[in-house]
This record gives structure tokens, C-alpha cells and sequence, in this order.
């Protein structure tokens, strides 16, 4: 019997690949969500007797969100314990000076980091409704959330937006729904490295200092307490 099925964005590599990695387990069922897939995740479940479907997904199409999600949750199996939604996958850039911004590049940053992540929320929540099962739903948001960085207003007020539309869906008090945003902190991935080899970002001297001191974290650790908060929140582990 499939005991918790969870939905992950972001699982090609960084923070998403790592919280799918470690929620690979037997009764588990996994659609995980991204542009480029993960052989390693699919072997890896394939050797664990774990369901895991690739779903090649661009969050930039917000229009096709409420569809594919109702899509996925078809999929899953009316007798689970749980079901989980893992907004993650985000983008950084652009980096730099709102003006110096290309206003096509502007309106993917709010699509992938905050349209998506609410089309998601929304689809789920309506889809799972009647389901009388434990819900819950983790919105990955950033200290950028709370700290004001020039060359950086996009990535900072897309996950302050995020903060308060999870805050406000949370006082909604949907039945059997847990929803929360987690800061995972400074974590070493790909999005790491593009903010400290941004030239002319305030901020790059001091990140790459972070990363020269090794006070990064790995995505592995950062991955652990996500998914021990999961796991908690959504029934027996
Ligand atoms: N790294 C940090 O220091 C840090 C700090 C605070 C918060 N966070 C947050 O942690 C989360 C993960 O970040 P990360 O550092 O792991 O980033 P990352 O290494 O850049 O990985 C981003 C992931 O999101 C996916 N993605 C990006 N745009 C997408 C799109 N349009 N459609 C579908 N998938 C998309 C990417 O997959 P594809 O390219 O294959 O689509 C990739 O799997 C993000 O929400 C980020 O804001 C990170």
C-alpha cells in the first residue's frame, strides 16, 4: 500500500534534488517536478520499490498549473496517509539593478518563485479537499525574504510575497491542511554560485567569502531538516 505521496519541484539538482532523494522510500509515491530530469533519482527509487514519476514541467507556464497538478493527484491512490506539496524550485536571477533588468527575465523570476508556487498551492488545496487525510504544504522561501539586498529586489520580494501568501492561506484554516514556508539557509548549489560570480552584485564579495569559509551548508543537511519537518507534520515516519 502507498502510505504518503509528496510533490517536489526543483528535483533536478540543488535542495530539491536532495529532499527527493532522501523521501525515496518503499510506500512512498513521488511526482517529482522540474525542466530536466534525474536518472539518479529514478535508479535510485527503482532499487528502493519506490513510485517515482519525472514530470518535465517549465513553472513558467503558470497557465497549465491548475491542470497538471489535477493531473498528478488522479494519480494518486485514494487510500494514502498523506499527501504533500513541495514548492521549490525557484531562480535567482536577474541580478542586478532593477533598470538593467530585462522585463522578460522579470516576469519569469515572479512566475517561477511566486505564481507558480500559488497556482500550486491552489491546485492542491482544491483537488485534496474532500480528502480526509492529512495535507501539508512546504513553500521553500529565503532570509532574502526579510533582508533588503540591492541588485536583488526580484529574488527578495518574490519570496516576500511568498511569506505572506502562505501566512494568509495558513489563517484560512483549510481542513487537515498544514501549510509553512522554511528558510533553508545559505545552502552550496547552483543558485550559490551564480550569485557570487554575478559582477557588479553588492552582495557577490560576500557570498563568495561564505563560500571560501565554508559556512555554506549542504544540501544534504538542509535537505534533512526539511524532510524530518515533513515527515513529522504528515503522520508516523
Ligand atoms: N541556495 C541557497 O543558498 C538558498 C538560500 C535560501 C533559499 N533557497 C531556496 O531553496 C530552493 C532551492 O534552491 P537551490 O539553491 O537548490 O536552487 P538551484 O540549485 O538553482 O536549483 C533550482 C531547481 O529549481 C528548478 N527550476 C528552476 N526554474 C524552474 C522552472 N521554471 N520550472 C521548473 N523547475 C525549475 C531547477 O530545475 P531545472 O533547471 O531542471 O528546471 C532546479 O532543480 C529555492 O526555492 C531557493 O530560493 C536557496
Amino acid at each position: 500500500m502507498v502510505e504518503r505521496a509528496f510533490i517536489i519541484t526543483g528535483t533536478s539538482r540543488g535542495l530539491g534534488f536532495e529532499i527527493c532523494k532522501q523521501l525515496i522510500k518503499r510506500n512512498h509515491t513521488i511526482f517529482a517536478l522540474a525542466r530536466n530530469n534525474n536518472d539518479f533519482l529514478l535508479e535510485l527509487a527503482a532499487q528502493k520499490d519506490c513510485s517515482i514519476q519525472f514530470v518535465k514541467y517549465d513553472l513558467q507556464h503558470t497557465e497549465g498549473i491548475p491542470a497538471l497538478i489535477n493531473g498528478l493527484i488522479n494519480q494518486v491512490a485514494k487510500d494514502i496517509q498523506s499527501i504533500a506539496l513541495i514548492n521549490n524550485a525557484a531562480q535567482v536571477t536577474p541580478l542586478g539593478r532593477i533598470d538593467c533588468c530585462d522585463p522578460a527575465e522579470t516576469v519569469k523570476n515572479v512566475q517561477t518563485n511566486l505564481l507558480a508556487p500559488i497556482l500550486l498551492t491552489q491546485s492542491f488545496i482544491k483537488h485534496t479537499e474532500q480528502w480526509d487525510i492529512s495535507r501539508t504544504i512546504v513553500n521553500v522561501s529565503s532570509g532574502s525574504a526579510k533582508h533588503a539586498a540591492a541588485g536583488m529586489s526580484l529574488y527578495c520580494a518574490s519570496k516576500a510575497a511568498l511569506n505572506m501568501f502562505t501566512s494568509c492561506v495558513q489563517i484560512e484554516n483549510h481542513r487537515s491542511l498544514t501549510i509553512y514556508t522554511v528558510d533553508p539557509g545559505m545552502v552550496d548549489t547552483d543558485m550559490q554560485t551564480e550569485a557570487r560570480n554575478e559582477e557588479g552584485l553588492p552582495l557577490a564579495a560576500f557570498f563568495r567569502e561564505a563560500k571560501e569559509s565554508g559556512a555554506l551548508i549542504s544540501a544534504e543537511n538542509a535537505a534533512k531538516k526539511i524532510v524530518r519537518r515533513l515527515l513529522g507534520s504528515s503522520g508516523k515516519g
